[in-house]
């Protein structure tokens, strides 16, 4: 395993920032990492796990360890009558996952589909999208403890899944490093097309009759046309959480602003489009240097070449507090940032 110095990250994150990690390592197995853990000159240093880098901003240089997480291997781990389990190393690209699934004919994750980054961080923050979330198919992972160098196997409700959260972000933030995740999936797909414009898509695509790969190529076709695309511009997807407001407050808001989108989300709670609050707020299409609000959808922040990190925390705080001014609602980012 090389270890190298001063490596710039630039091609190691989706939004392309420039900063450098004072010491980087990839690893393929669990071996290697606890090598790479032992080799650590000085406990003092910090280890950051590092998967597709598509849900990161870094503000600065990173002094410490960047360890990438190469673990491949996708296997069966077991089979019954109505579910499939299958196993995927942390390194395995989201999508590649998805669609290896999906060529079996085993559903679940076909609305998860081209989601960028690996398996191993999506119980991170239990990726959604279209109306599911991982935690509606998770079965289990197993992660290495870094301090006391155990692997321990975490079940579903050991995981805490919340909306864009898990134990991970929160009790056990930067504690474990995830190996695999096994997923738990359906031989009798039950369809999930009431989300958003996926019908719709399905109509305009002159689907006949409804498959996992259908809604996989529904959803594909509406992420693509709506998200920037990280090759051609930085960005990590939704950089806020839509957030979750009570009713009184969703009264009160909706009688100034009757077109507000809200959605009810358990007991008197309403969860607000982030998206919507933040063009009104005429963020949308803003652009300051290499710093922007992407055009089509106002809840992604873009890099156009060269911004530094600093630079789009700067633009997330102006956003943050303009929605707070605004409409009485605190933004919380959804992005990790190092
Ligand atoms: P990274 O960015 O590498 O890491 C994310 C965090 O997890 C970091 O804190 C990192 O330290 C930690 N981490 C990563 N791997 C491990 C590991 N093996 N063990 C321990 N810690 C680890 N997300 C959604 O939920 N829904 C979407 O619809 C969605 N759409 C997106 C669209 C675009 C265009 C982009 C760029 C991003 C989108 N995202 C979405 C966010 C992102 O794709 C997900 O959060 C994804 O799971 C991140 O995976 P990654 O491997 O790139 O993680
Ligand atoms: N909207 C606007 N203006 C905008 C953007 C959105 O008015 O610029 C309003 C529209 O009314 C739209 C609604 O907000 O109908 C919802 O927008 P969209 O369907 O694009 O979804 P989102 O709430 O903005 C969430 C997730 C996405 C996920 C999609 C689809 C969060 C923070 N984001 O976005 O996840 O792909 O739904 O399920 O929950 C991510 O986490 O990185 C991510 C991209």
């Amino acid at each position: 395993m090389q270890v190298s110095e001063n490596v710039l990250l630039k091609s190691y994150n989706t939004f392309g920032i420039a900063a450098r990690a004072r010491y980087f390592a990839a690893f393929t197995s669990v071996g290697e990492l606890m090598e790479l853990a032992a080799r650590q000159p000085g406990a003092d240093l910090p280890v950051m796990i590092l998967g597709g880098g598509s849900n990161i901003l870094f503000t600065r240089d990173y002094n410490g360890w960047v360890l990438k997480n190469n673990i491949s291997g996708i296997t069966i781990a077991g089979e019954d009558n109505d579910y499939v389990y299958v196993k995927a190393g942390a390194g395995e690209n989201w999508h590649q996952f998805v669609q290896y699934c999906i060529a079996r004919q085993l559903g679940g994750l076909e609305n998860l589909s081209l989601i960028p980054g690996n398996v191993g961080a999506s119980p991170m923050q239990n990726i959604g999208a279209y109306g599911v979330e991982i935690k509606d198919v998770f079965h289990e992972l197993e992660a290495l403890h870094l301090k006391d160098q155990s692997i321990v196997t975490f079940n579903n409700a050991d995981c805490h899944f919340g909306y864009r959260e898990s134990i991970f972000k929160k009790a056990y933030k930067g504690e474990f490093v995830i190996l695999s995740v096994t997923y738990r999936l359906s031989k009798h797909p039950r369809f999930n097309t009431s989300y958003g414009a996926i019908n719709e898509e399905l109509q305009r695509m002159g689907v006949q009759e409804l498959s996992i790969q259908a809604i996989s190529q529904a959803v594909i076709n509406i992420r693509t046309s709506k998200l920037p695309d990280p090759a051609q511009i930085g960005n990590a997807g939704s950089f806020f959480k839509n957030p979750t407001v009570d009713q009184e407050k969703y009264e009160t808001l909706k009688a100034a602003y009757p077109h507000l989108v809200a959605y009810p989300v358990g007991d008197r709670q309403f969860k607000l489009a982030a998206g919507w609050l933040i063009e009104q707020c005429s963020w949308k299409g803003y652009r300051d240097g290499d710093a922007g609000v992407h055009s089509k959808q106002a809840l992604v922040l873009v890099n156009y070449g060269q911004a530094s990190g600093g630079e789009i925390y700067t633009l997330s705080q102006q956003i943050l507090d303009s929605v707070e001014e605004k409409f009485g609602v605190l933004l919380e980012r959804e992005v990790n940032v190092v």
